[in-house]
């Protein structure tokens, strides 16, 4: 059988998972997300979701992933359930289609740290033209999907493993950096009360549908990325402060980079806030503008510098993205890891050329699809960003949970969690799960997802 690889220490799959989970989600898509919803309502409920829906959810992945060792098909096939596989082919397809447009971003972003480099602070108020450059962010988007098949043909720990203990935490210092410089602009306040102060006659249906699909997207949640990783992790690893990290890691880096984003947004509209919901060229054309009024120096310095930690976030999640349609076709189709990697990244990377050049370069991908009863044409890759994080992953977190309540049965969930936390049975957390994947999280996904279907594409 071919080498699974597997993490170093306890350590090591924690910081792959918050690496997973830490990305362009984080900071390109979450402020987007707040900016297209209206601010602190959609921030409040998003906090909520991730909170009490998606931390029985991670659970849920990381004991089967442990229970199992393997991918998340394999997964159901070992725990005697061949069936309900059909959740692990879900979040294949999900994590095919996540990754085909997170990588042409992911290429934005590193071409922005050229840019940076060269000074080039102008860059953000083309950034309609940039996108349109398609042979110049191609070219980046295969440097990263590479570098992406490079990583994972490697295995799992390793180099990646080392040297996300020093880029992450520098990320989140250089990130506080600017929320302290951004809080001192003009107009930061009118940022801040957009981005804190609720007013939630702003929520609707959809708002709520993205919410959600924005908390299982950053999570990494739905598509058994963390059966994946948890099929990594040791029976000793207590799980539950495991996945209470990785929360806790990711939702601060996303509160902080709103803390971030939003004064500036209001600097540079000097506090009108227009723009806020621009979508997803956003922070690619707010920040330049910022690193510029820093002075030709440090703008280039901080300026580089956060665009190229921002893409090793990046890299860490596309690296979970392919881990799991190759640990898919090593396991169940008997590939070599190293031929498995290369023959799903190109097929990823074809998937994504519609993302590529449905930024303005070709008509038809740009002006992809008009939603039932909307005035307005989606491109492609919003349109691929509602159907997999919007629609497919909640979809898949929801029969996860169904599968482990009824199906694979609770009490052997609490089982596989209670190894490593001797205190779990009987526990408050426990009977929380449990409620949890029994009822709440069913229910609540269930109505999520038919209410996204509904007030996402058909307006
Ligand atoms: N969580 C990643 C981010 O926020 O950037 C994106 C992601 C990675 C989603 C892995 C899903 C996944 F399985």
């Amino acid at each position: 059988m071919a080498s699974r690889g597997g993490f170093s220490s306890k350590i090591g799959f924690i910081l792959a998972a918050a690496g997973s989970a830490v990305g362009l989600g984080n900071i390109w898509k979450f402020p987007f997300e707040v900016g297209e919803g209206g601010g602190a309502a959609f921030v409040f409920v998003y906090l909520v979701f991730c909170f009490i829906l998606c931390f029985p959810v991670m659970l849920t992945e990381i004991a089967m992933g442990r229970k199992t060792s393997k991918n998340p098909v394999g997964a159901f096939n070992a725990l005697g359930y061949k069936k309900w596989n059909f959740i692990g082919k879900l979040g294949i397809l999900s994590g095919f289609l996540i990754l085909s447009f997170y990588n042409v971003v992911a290429g934005w972003a590193f071409g922005y740290f050229i840019e940076m480099l060269s000074g080039n602070f102008e860059i953000g108020n083309q950034f309609g033209d940039y996108t349109k450059d398609v042979y110049k962010v191609g070219g980046y988007a295969v440097v990263f999907m590479i570098s992406t098949a490079f990583i994972v043909s490697k295995g799992i720990s390793g180099g990646i493993e080392k040297a996300s203990k020093i880029l992450m935490p520098t990320l989140i210092i250089m990130i506080i950096g600017i929320v302290i410089y951004s809080l001192t602009l003009p107009h930061a306040i009118d940022g801040l009360s957009f981005y804190l102060v609720p007013d939630f006659s702003k929520l609707t249906a959809k708002v709520i549908g993205s919410a959600m699909g924005q908390a299982f997207f950053s999570l990494s949640l739905g598509m058994g990325a963390l059966i994946t990783y948890g099929s990594y992790v040791g029976k000793k690893d207590n799980i539950v402060t495991s996945a209470a990290f990785i929360t806790l890691t990711d939702v601060g880096i996303a509160f902080i980079a709103g803390l971030m984003m939003f004064p500036l947004v209001s600097y540079l509209t000097e506090g009108t806030m227009e723009g806020a919901g621009q979508g997803a060229g956003l922070i690619f054309a707010v920040l330049p503008g910022a690193f510029e009024s820093l002075g030709p120096v440090f703008g280039v310095i901080i300026g580089s510098a956060f665009f190229l930690l921002l893409s090793f976030a990046a890299l860490t999640s596309t690296v979970s993205l392919l881990e799991v349609p190759v640990a898919y076709a090593v396991d169940e189709l008997n590939l070599r890891r190293t031929k498995a990697v290369w023959i799903v990244a190109a097929i990823i990377f074809i998937i994504g050329l519609p993302s590529l050049v449905g930024n303005g370069y070709s008509e038809f991908f740009t002006n992809f699809i008009t939603y039932f009863g909307a005035e307005q044409p989606t491109d492609f890759m919003t349109f691929i960003g509602h159907l997999a994080s919007d629609t497919f992953l909640p979809l898949g977190g929801c029969l996860i949970v169904i599968f482990a309540a009824y199906v694979w049965k609770k009490e052997n969930l609490s089982e596989e969690i209670s190894s490593g936390y001797e205190g779990y049975k009987g526990s408050i957390i426990e009977k929380y799960i449990n409620f949890a994947i029994t009822v709440f999280c069913p229910i609540v996904l269930a109505i999520m997802f038919i209410s996204t279907v509904l007030s996402k594409f058909f307006n």
